[in-house]
C-alpha cells in the first residue's frame, strides 16, 4: 500500500514510525515532512493547498491518507477525497467542527447531557468586557470560538487581565466570538478513540503537560510533554468517559448527519464534582501521539483500515509507560524565539522531531517546540530516568524543558 501522511511535526513523524511497522506498507509519503523524517519521501506541496494534494493522491495512487493537523480537515480534505474516491481516514468538513468550533460542540455536548465547563458566548466586545468587568471568582477561562495556532486559550487571573485578553482578542479581529468558560482543576487526561460514525474503538489514555512550567502563571502551549498511561485515572473513570462521552458523541453525531469517521479526541478532567469534558478534537494530539503510538503493538494501518471497512479491530498495546519530553526554543510560544543548531548526540530513546530544518548539512530549530524525546519502560520513574538522561545530552541554553514530565 502506499501511505500518505500530511504534516511536518513530531505527530506526523510518529504516525509515520507507526506505519513503517505496518506490514501492510510499501512506500509512505509525507506532506510537507520535516527533514528528520527517514524512510519516507518528502512531498513539497503546501498541505493547505487541497487541490494540489488531491492532484497528487490520484496520480501516485495513495491508497491511504492520514492528516495530522485540524486545520487542513477544518478546509475539507475529506471531502474533496471522497469525490474522488480517495481514502482519507479523517472527518469531513463539518464533522471537524467538533474542534474547528469549540460554541457548536458546546451545544452538542448541552443537547447530550454530557457534563463540561459552564461558559458564556460573545460576539460583541462591549457586552464581553461588561461580562469579564463584572467577574469576581477567578481564574477564568478565555477561548476562542475557533482554534488559531496558538491554541486561543488564556487564563484570566483578575479583572483587568480579562478585559485586557478580550481587548486583544477583538483588536486582532473585531468578528470573533469567544467564550468565558469556568476554569476547572483535577486529574486530567486525553482519550483517544478509532471512530466510524456510531462505532467507537478506545486506544489508550495520555496527560499533556499544557504550560511552560508547572507554574500557575505559566503560558498554554501545544504542550511541553506527555506520558501514556496516565497514573490515577482509574479503569472506572475510562470506562464511564468511553460509554457516557465519546459513544454518545459519536452517534449523535452520526444521527445528526455529520459521520464522523476518524481520530476523536476527548480533553477530560475529573474534578471534585465528577467527571467534565474540557473538549473535543478530531485528530490525534502533539505531542500525545509521540507517547500513544510507540505503545501500540498491533498494526496501525490495519487497525485504521479495519475500522474503515467495518470490521472489529484488534488493538493490542504494550503495558510499559511512555514519556515525552519536549524541548522547545527559549521564548515559545509568545516571545522572540531562537533558532539554533540542535547538537544531535547519538542517544537511546526515540526522538520525533517537531520543528526544525537543515541548513549547510546541520539541523536547526525552527523556534518553537522542536523536539520530543521519548522513552520506555516498564514504569513512570524508569521511562524519566531514561529520557532526562538523554534530554540532558541534548539539551542547549538556547531551549527550555519541563522537568516535571511523568510525575504525578
Ligand atoms: N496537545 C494538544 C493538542 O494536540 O491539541
Amino acid at each position: 500500500m502506499k501511505i500518505l501522511i500530511i504534516g511536518k511535526g513530531g505527530r506526523e513523524h510518529a504516525m509515520l514510525e507507526a506505519c513503517k511497522k505496518s506490514k501492510l506498507v510499501d512506500k509512505i509519503y509525507v506532506l510537507p515532512g520535516n527533514c528528520m523524517m527517514e524512510g519516507a519521501t518528502r512531498v513539497d506541496i503546501d498541505m493547505y493547498d487541497i487541490e494540489q494534494i488531491t492532484d497528487f493522491a490520484l496520480k501516485e495512487k495513495i491508497d491511504l491518507t492520514l492528516v495530522g493537523p485540524a486545520d487542513v480537515l477544518a478546509l475539507g480534505i475529506k471531502d474533496e477525497f471522497n469525490k474522488h474516491d480517495l481514502r482519507l481516514f479523517g472527518p469531513t468538513k463539518s464533522a471537524t467542527r467538533i474542534e474547528s468550533s469549540r460554541y457548536f460542540t458546546k451545544q452538542l455536548m448541552e443537547k447530550l447531557k454530557i457534563p463540561t465547563t459552564e461558559y458564556v458566548v460573545f460576539t460583541d466586545r462591549e457586552l464581553a468586557l461588561k461580562f469579564v468587568s463584572g467577574i469576581e471568582k477567578f481564574p477564568v477561562t478565555i477561548k476562542i470560538d475557533s482554534i488559531p495556532k496558538n491554541m486561543g486559550i488564556f487564563i484570566a487571573r483578575s479583572n483587568k487581565m480579562a478585559i485586557d485578553i478580550v481587548n486583544e482578542i477583538f483588536d486582532e479581529n473585531e468578528n470573533s466570538k469567544i467564550l468565558v468558560e469556568e476554569y476547572i482543576i483535577g486529574k486530567e487526561f486525553s482519550i483517544f478513540a478509532l471512530v466510524k460514525n456510531s462505532k467507537v474503538y478506545p486506544l489508550q489514555i495520555v496527560k499533556d503537560y499544557k504550560r511552560t512550567s508547572d507554574t500557575d502563571e505559566a503560558e498554554h502551549t501545544g504542550g511541553m510533554g506527555a506520558c501514556s498511561p496516565v497514573a490515577k485515572i482509574t479503569d472506572i473513570e475510562i470506562e464511564q468517559v468511553v460509554e457516557k462521552i465519546l459513544k454518545p458523541m459519536a452517534k449523535s453525531m452520526y444521527e445528526d448527519g455529520y459521520g464522523f469517521e476518524g481520530f476523536l479526541y476527548g480533553e477530560i478532567v475529573v474534578t471534585k464534582d465528577g467527571i467534565k469534558v474540557l473538549s473535543f478534537n478530531a485528530r490525534l494530539g502533539d505531542p500525545e501521539a509521540e507517547v500513544l503510538l510507540p505503545r501500540l503493538e498491533s498494526d496501525f494501518v490495519q487497525n485504521i483500515l479495519d475500522v474503515m471497512e467495518d470490521r472489529e479491530p484488534e488493538i493490542k498495546w504494550n503495558d510499559d509507560v511512555c514519556i515525552g519530553v519536549v524541548l522547545a526554543s527559549n521564548g515559545y510560544p509568545s516571545k522572540e524565539k531562537c533558532q539554533d543548531k540542535i547538537n544531535l548526540v547519538p542517544v537511546e530513546s526515540d526522538i520525533y522531531f517537531m520543528g526544525v530544518e537543515e541548513k549547510n548539512n546541520e539541523i536547526y530549530a525552527k523556534g518553537g517546540r522542536n523536539l520530543i524525546v521519548t522513552a520506555m519502560a516498564e514504569d513512570f520513574e524508569k521511562a524519566r530516568e531514561l529520557a532526562y538522561a538523554d534530554v540532558e545530552k541534548l539539551r542547549s541554553d538556547s531551549f527550555f524543558y519541563r522537568e516535571d514530565i511523568g510525575k504525578f
